[in-house]
């Protein structure tokens, strides 16, 4: 007998999770069960399908079946290509997030597209950046010119990707300079990487591990640093903003709309059209329209807007399970399949918009740039139209919520610290953390996972780190586990060690606030690229080198390949990225040395060549604690206070 409570901290989920099995509806959890136990060639990398000759499956512990697939490939070759492969569906979102936005501004830009430029300081800022002239050109120019650099990232043929010169560290870019791995374009580098993969092509784990690093930096630069930048030019920088977690956002009274996926442009819509059409619900009898987000849609809309959070990824189909969504509108990554069997049984259109993204049992809008009003308009008027079809008798809905902040853009930081040291605001930050008032910098960030149980595992890593001084900041699903347990609240300042409690005291108080968080919400999955946006201005600041900082990064209920793509982004400068789920590697004792750097003779690892590696560690305080090491013998490499 599986308890609930086993599956999920949230006490909404569980008990929706009861509502489900009650009306003998499937979810994720039970599925999860099903699969168990997993086959150990696919957990352990070695299972290979490049061909028809096999499926073959080789040894996963070096000595027990067979050694070589039947075109002779050994288990280190078929994990490494294995590996490439994973990263380059973890990257390829991203790429294409980012190219999506591209498109959407420079319509914008050329009056074809219905948005507006909202972020002009971001716009002059990296048009200065990027050696453009800004001094009284019209925006609309500015930006048009800003996003024809960005394409041609996905067009040379040669030279180094724009966004990588923009925003990386010269020392780091010295070091990818030397291993030859400096991206040109991102589609030929997509290109390239299948390339390798493909069957009879390369078979050199050595090169096919360089392979992985270079994807790493297409992931950090024409990903996720593209994706934020513009969208901040777009959609305006994040600030600080308060807002509400759990199921209980979901109102009795009022239409419902779930914003799922990552794209902005979608929700961002739905969003504005919701406003407009707000009288329409009430001559409905509602109170009016509310927009509630799941997944990186939650992230982006209140980061931005302070729309409020219903779940993360392993509960998704449970928002629908409480009866009360009129309309699930859904674009890109992490939309399970699952949910159009769950909407069925209740008046909730599930709806997608993507032109190239399509869910079998959805219906679709398209969006298109141009088109985006349209969608928005259909959309909400849908939404409406269901309100009379909801079923009063199948609607539950937990009822509690939590009070959470976020909206920590690097521009919103530097702001609170200013007003601490207006003219060098960095400096404070550096300070604590040369004294061990702040220990070191940990984010988390990624997924839930239903492996293992939902939010546990990201809000203890976080309360260990937090115990020991440790400046949390977060992203992505993993940042809505902290923010529905109490971790994006002042309040949560009781997980904290003292020093870290005091400073974030001082901070908030001068900015008039009782405290910071005790964790930094920093957005959604491509505003990682904030975090090392963060990294590399506090480097600079210090005057060292990003791999130098005492800093490290966690994903403990990894699922997606994305948090793979993010992790390796983050090793190739340096930072060590901890794991809670294990990457399928184990299988090759080169690749998983290589990147672990823990055992055995193989003499090229990732620690060596960039300073930093991958942690798989499944507890969370032994991975804290991993960390904490890690951390500390940096300090020490710095001097700093130990
Ligand atoms: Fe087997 Fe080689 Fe084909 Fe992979 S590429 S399936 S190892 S024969
Ligand atoms: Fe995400």
């Amino acid at each position: 007998q599986v308890l609930m409570t086993d599956l999920t901290m949230d006490t909404g989920v569980q008990e929706l999770l009861v509502k489900a099995e009650q009306e003998t509806i499937e979810t994720a959890f039970q599925r999860a069960k099903e699969q168990e136990p997993h086959c150990k060639f696919g957990l352990t990398g070695v299972c290979c399908r490049r061909c028809l000759q096999g499926p073959c499956r080789v040894t996963f512990n070096g000595n027990k079946g067979v050694k070589r697939g039947v075109c002779g490939a050994t288990a280190d070759q078929i994990v490494a290509r294995n590996l490439l492969s994973l990263i380059v569906e973890g990257t390829t979102p991203h790429v294409e997030h980012a190219r999506e936005i591209l498109h959407t501004l420079l319509e914008t830009a050329e009056g074809k597209a219905p948005y507006e430029i909202k972020g002009k300081e971001k716009l002059i800022a990296i048009g200065k950046q990027l050696g453009l002239m800004v001094d009284g050109v019209e925006l609309d120019k500015l930006a048009r010119e800003v996003a024809l650099i960005a394409l041609q990232d996905f067009q040379q043929q040669s030279g180094v990707s724009h966004w990588l010169r923009l925003r990386a560290q010269e020392q780091s870019v010295e070091t990818w300079e030397k291993l030859n791995i400096l991206p040109s374009n991102a589609h030929l580098e997509i290109a390239n990487a299948i390339n390798k993969t493909a069957m009879g092509c390369e078979s050199d784990p050595v090169s096919l591990l360089l392979a992985i690093m270079k994807m790493g930096l297409v992931e950090g630069y024409d990903g996720l640093h593209l994706s934020t930048d513009l969208q901040d030019i777009l959609f305006g920088t994040p600030r600080l903003v308060k807002t509400q977690y759990r199921m209980g956002v979901i109102k009795e009274d009022y239409v419902n709309i779930a914003v799922h996926g990552h794209i902005p442009m979608v929700s961002e819509k739905i969003l504005e059209w919701s406003r407009k059409l707000n009288n329409k619900a009430q001559a409905l009898g509602a109170q009016g329209i509310n927009i509630v987000g799941i997944c990186c849609s939650a992230n982006e809309l209140l980061m931005r807007q302070g729309v409020a959070v219903a779940t993360n990824y392993a509960s998704q189909e449970l928002a629908i399970i409480t009866g009360a969504l009129e309309a699930m509108v859904v674009d890109a990554q992490c939309i399970m399949p699952g949910l159009a069997q769950v909407a069925e049984c209740y008046h909730t259109e599930l709806i997608s918009t993507l032109p190239n993204i399509k869910i079998e049992g959805a219906s679709h809008v398209d969006w298109t740039p141009e088109a985006a009003d349209q969608m928005g308009e259909e959309i909400v008027r849908r939404a409406l139209a269901h309100y009379p079809e909801r079923d009063q008798s199948k609607v539950r809905i937990p009822g509690d919520t939590v009070e959470a902040y976020a909206g920590f853009s690097v521009e919103q930081i530097v702001e609170l610290l200013a007003a601490l040291n207006g003219p060098d605001p960095l400096l404070p930050l550096i300070e604590a953390i040369a004294q061990g008032d702040i220990l070191g910098v940990v984010a988390i960030v990624g997924c839930t996972n239903p492996k293992v149980k939902q939010d546990w595992a990201n809000t203890e890593v976080a309360k260990e780190l937090m115990r020991n001084n440790v400046l949390v900041v977060a992203t992505g699903c993993s940042a809505h586990s902290l923010g529905k347990n109490g971790l994006l609240s002042p309040a949560g300042l009781q997980y904290c060690g003292e020093k870290l409690a005091s400073v974030l005291t001082a901070i908030g108080q001068a900015n008039g606030l009782p405290a910071l968080p005790p964790a930094l919400h920093m957005g959604s999955c491509v505003d990682n690229s904030r975090i090392d946006d963060l990294l590399v201005a506090l480097a600079t600041r210090m005057g060292v080198a990003v791999r130098e900082l005492p800093v490290a990064g966690s994903s403990p209920e990894n699922h997606s390949p994305k948090a793979l793509s993010i992790g390796t982004f983050f090793i190739a400068q340096g930072v060590d990225v901890h794991i809670g789920v294990n990457a399928p590697i184990t299988g090759s004792p080169l690749v998983e040395q290589a990147l672990t750097a823990n055992k055995g003779e193989f003499s090229v690892t990732t620690d060596e060549l960039f300073g930093g590696k991958l942690i798989y560690e499944a507890d969370p305080i032994q991975a804290a604690q991993t960390m904490i090491v890690r951390i500390m013998q940096k300090r020490q490499a710095l001097g700093l206070v130990c």
